[in-house]
């Protein structure tokens, strides 16, 4: 049987969370707007008209939930600041209020000997800086410094373990090209401005936590997902090759020193000319003390002629007949162990923390308990593959679940649940599922 001792007496085993989508108390204490909390006042932006307003009001109930990460029996609870909470504005003047929280926060693990990692951005951009452009506009770059400085400043002190930025890849595209999450921008031009500015931030990030932090565990996260071949015909091979370029190659080989991967994708290499990007190479540079991995799904996908610029097309778990979530993704757990091994492939990769993964069934609260054995399952499948690559010689040091419990899944608002704790939005009742009482075994000593 599958044992947490299996991976060794060093690994870390964590817990992965967001601000904007555990927090709540959005507009408590002086914290400014962020890009979620108007994006979501939009007329069928998220579903149902759900918003992070309240979510699992983490901000009155942190004690409880950090209590609850101790219960389960992690060592590790990654949490993300809000931008706005610190700099209502999003630059200039800081709510101490803000400041004041995170320090509960942090104290609340220590009490608990647990160790915090810090998220600096998930995704929730102050809305005073999305009005002047966001991520498309050159500034952001300064603005971000500022809040890096400022955290590193305030909690570096207390806090270690440190990722600049939560998979860019999953904003820039979501947020700035298909516009179906915040701030619902479209097109290509947003959506590669925006690459190149958060491929500098995430470098320029890491630069000044290790200036400012004294012993600072600096990472970063990158989303990926194997990408395959629907058939071996070339056509379908290289619209494989285009769609990883895109979706796994795109923000980790800046970081690594090698500029965007033009090489396997002419638009990007056009991009690249037009726009200068090569001036910023060295400065989308950082040497990180480690990476993190975010992985759900493998992608199956066949070329497609009518669909512009990728030219590629997803063919669906679904279409298939493969096992799935409810979000539609395929549980295939091969495809983990290929990605880890893809990304521990690059040289300069010292050492991989899978930052988050995890799955979304259709739990049901009965009696006061939730059966939710396909969690579970797809647990066991997907730490087995991870164990296989550690076995094989891959330096992963840690894992982190997502996430603690159910809460504001963007926009898919309160639908799509992945807690290994339940959560009633009307009561904020939280209900440890059977894979919390899994994890709480799998972990215990
Ligand atoms: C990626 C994101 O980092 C996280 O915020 C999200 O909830 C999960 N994956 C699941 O979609």
């Amino acid at each position: 049987m599958l044992s947490a001792k299996d991976f060794g007496t060093d690994f870390l085993w964590g817990i992965a969370t967001a601000a904007a989508q555990i927090e709540g108390a959005a507009t408590s204490d002086g914290k400014g707007p962020s890009i979620w909390d108007t994006f979501s006042k939009r007329t069928g932006k998220t579903k149902k008209g759900h918003h992070p307003q309240i979510a699992c009001d983490f901000y009155h109930r942190y004690k409880d939930d950090i209590l609850l990460v101790k219960t389960l029996g992690f060592k590790v609870f990654r949490f993300s600041i809000s931008w706005s909470r610190l700099l209502p504005n999003g630059t200039g003047e800081v709510n101490q209020a803000g400041i004041t929280f995170y320090h509960h926060v942090i104290d609340e693990c220590l009490k608990h000997d647990l160790i915090p990692c810090i998220t600096l951005y998930h995704w929730d951009l102050p809305e005073a800086l999305s009005k002047i452009g966001g991520w498309k506009a050159f500034g952001i770059n300064a603005a971000f410094n500022e809040f890096v400085s400022l955290c590193a400043k305030s909690f570096g002190n207390k806090v270690k373990d440190w990722l600049v930025i939560n998979e860019p890849f999953g904003f820039a595209s979501l947020g700035y090209m298909l516009g179906i999450h915040a701030p619902g921008e479209t097109g290509l031009t947003n959506f590669f401005a925006a690459v190149q500015h958060a491929a500098i931030a995430q470098a320029d990030g890491g630069r000044i936590l290790r200036a400012e932090i004294k012993n600072a565990k600096i990472g970063t996260t990158f989303s990926c997902s194997e990408i395959i071949p629907h058939t071996q015909s070339d056509l379908d091979i290289t619209a494989a090759k285009r769609v990883d370029c895109l979706m796994n190659r795109l923000f980790i080989e800046p970081a690594l020193g090698m500029g965007f991967p033009t090489a396997n994708w002419d638009v990007l290499e056009k991009f690249a000319i037009s726009h200068s990007t090569w001036r910023h190479k060295e400065r989308m540079t950082f040497d990180f003390d480690y990476i993190g991995l975010q992985n759900y799904f493998p992608l199956v996908v066949k070329f497609n002629a009518f669909i512009p610029v990728i030219q590629a097309w997803e063919v669906k778990a679904k279409s298939r007949k493969k096992p799935h979530t409810k979000m539609g993704w395929e549980i295939n757990a091969d495809s983990f162990y290929n990605i880890i091994k893809q990304f521990a492939a690059y040289p300069n990769v010292k050492e991989i923390v899978i930052t988050e993964n995890g799955a979304a069934f259709d739990d049901k609260l009965i009696n006061g308990k939730i059966d939710d054995q396909d969690r579970i399952d797809y647990f066991k499948l997907y730490l087995s593959a991870m164990l296989k690559a550690k076995n094989e010689g891959v330096n992963i040091t840690g894992y982190m679940a997502w996430t603690l419990m159910d809460n504001f899944e963007w926009a898919e608002g309160y639908e799509a649940r992945f807690g290994l704790v339940h959560n009633d939005f009307k009561t904020q009742v939280r209900t440890i599922k059977n894979s919390g009482y899994w994890w709480q075994t799998f972990l215990s000593p």
